[in-house]
C-alpha cells in the first residue's frame, strides 16, 4: 500500500516512514522542509510541498496512487503557540483542512492524524482516558482538537475513515541511529537535559517547582518514538481492514517529572546535570499521563521501551549528531 506521509521528514514522521518501509508499505514523504530534514527522507520518494498547496498535493496523490495518508505536518511547540496563535491556526487548522479536502476529492480512504494529549488541557483525572473532557489550555492543543472534530464529521458524512492518535510526549530515537530528534530551536526537555549533561549548554531550567506533583515539577508520559511509529501502522491496518474510525491515546501510562527526567539522564549518562529553578512556562499543564488501555485493546499495541530505553536511545542519537 502506498502511504503519503505529510511531515515525513520530521521527527515522528521519519521514524514512521522507516517503520512503514520495514513492514512492506511504500511511504511517500510530503514535506515543505520548513522544519523537516532532507537527510531524514531515506525510505522512499519525497515530494517537496505544502499541505495547503492543493494542486501539488493532488498531483502527488494521483502520481503515487495513494490510498492512505498519515498526517504529521504541523507546528508543534506549546510555548510558541501561546505567543503566536496565528501561526498555529494557519498551519495546523487551515493547512490540515485543505489537506483533508484534497484527500477527500482524490478518493483517499484512510487518514491517520497526529493528535495530542494537549487536547485534554488540565484533565480532571489522571491517568487520562479517551472519555476525559477535551478542553485545551493552549492554541496548539486547540488546533489539534479542531481537526479531530472536523474528522469526526467528515467520517460521518463522507467515505473517509480516520484514526486520531493522541500522543503523549514523543521521545527517544531510532535504535539504529538512522533518524532522531533534531528540532531547531530545540525546546523539548529530554534533548535539552542531555545537552546540559554533555556540557553543550548551560544549566537546564526547571519550569515550575510548585506543581501539585510528588516533587513539585511537571509530570509527563514519555513514549518512545519507535513505539509511536509502530502504533501508526497498526492503526492504518485496522482502518483498512475494519473501516471504523477511532481515537486513542498513545502513551506508556507512566509519568516522569522534570526532576525524574534529570535524575535518569544523570544516571544513564553517568554525568551531572546542571539545573536551576525557573518560573512556570505558560500553557503547561501540571500532569499528563495516559491510560493506554484502549490502544492496547483496539490495536494490540504495547510499548516495548521503558523510560531508561528512551533516554539511552536519545543519548546515543545526541552523541552521534551534536
Ligand atoms: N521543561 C522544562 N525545562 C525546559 C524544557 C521543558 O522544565 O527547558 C518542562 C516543560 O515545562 C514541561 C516538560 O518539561 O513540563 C516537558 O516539556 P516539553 O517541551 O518537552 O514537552 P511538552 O509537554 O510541552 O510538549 C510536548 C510536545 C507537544 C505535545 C505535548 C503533549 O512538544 O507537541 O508534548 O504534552 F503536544
Amino acid at each position: 500500500m502506498n502511504v503519503l506521509v505529510t511531515g515525513g521528514a520530521g521527527y515522528i514522521g521519519s521514524h514512521t516512514a522507516k517503520e512503514l518501509a520495514r513492514q512492506g508499505f511504500s511511504p511517500i514523504v510530503y514535506d515543505n522542509f520548513s522544519t523537516g530534514h532532507r537527510w531524514a527522507c531515506k525510505w522512499g520518494p519525497h515530494v517537496e510541498g505544502d499541505i495547503g498547496d492543493g494542486e501539488k498535493l493532488a498531483r502527488a496523490i494521483k502520481n503515487y496512487n495513494v490510498q492512505s495518508i498519515i498526517h504529521f505536518a504541523a507546528s508543534a511547540y506549546v510555548g510558541e503557540s501561546v505567543k503566536n496563535p496565528r501561526k498555529y491556526f494557519s498551519n495546523n487548522v487551515s493547512g490540515s483542512l485543505s489537506l483533508l479536502n484534497t484527500a477527500l476529492d482524490q478518493g483517499v480512504q484512510n487518514f491517520v492524524f497526529s493528535s495530542s494529549c494537549a487536547t485534554y488541557g488540565i484533565p480532571n483525572s489522571v491517568p487520562i482516558k479517551e472519555s476525559t473532557a477535551q478542553i485545551p489550555i493552549n492554541p496548539y492543543g486547540e488546533t489539534k482538537l479542531i481537526i479531530e472534530k472536523a474528522l469526526k464529521w467528515y467520517s460521518n458524512a463522507f467515505p473517509l475513515r480516520h484514526a486520531a492518535l493522541r500522543y503523549f510526549n514523543a521521545a527517544g530515537a531510532d535504535k539504529e541511529c538512522e533518524t532522531g530528534e533534531n528540532h531547531d530551536p530545540e525546546t523539548h526537555l529530554i534533548p535539552l537535559v542531555l545537552d546540559a549533561a554533555l556540557g553543550k549548554r548551560d544549566a537546564i531550567k526547571i519550569f515550575g517547582t510548585d506543581y501539585p506533583t510528588r516533587d513539585g515539577t511537571a509530570e509527563r508520559d514519555y513514549v518512545h518514538v519507535e513505539d509511536l511509529a509502530r502504533a501508526h501502522i497498526l492503526a492504518l491496518k485496522k482502518l483498512d481492514t475494519e473501516g471504523e474510525s477511532f481515537s486513542c491515546n498513545l502513551g506508556n501510562g507512566v509519568g516522569k517529572t522534570v526532576q525524574e527526567v534529570i535524575d535518569t539522564v544523570a544516571s544513564v549518562s553517568e554525568r551531572q546535570v546542571p539545573n536551576e529553578e525557573a518560573a512556570r512556562r505558560a500553557g503547561d499543564p501540571p500532569s499528563l499521563v495516559a491510560d493506554p488501555s484502549l490502544a492496547q485493546e483496539l490495536l494490540g499495541w504495547k510499548p516495548q521501551n521503558n523510560f531508561e530505553d528512551i533516554v539511552t536511545d536519545a543519548l546515543r542519537w545526541r552523541l552521534k549528531t551534536h
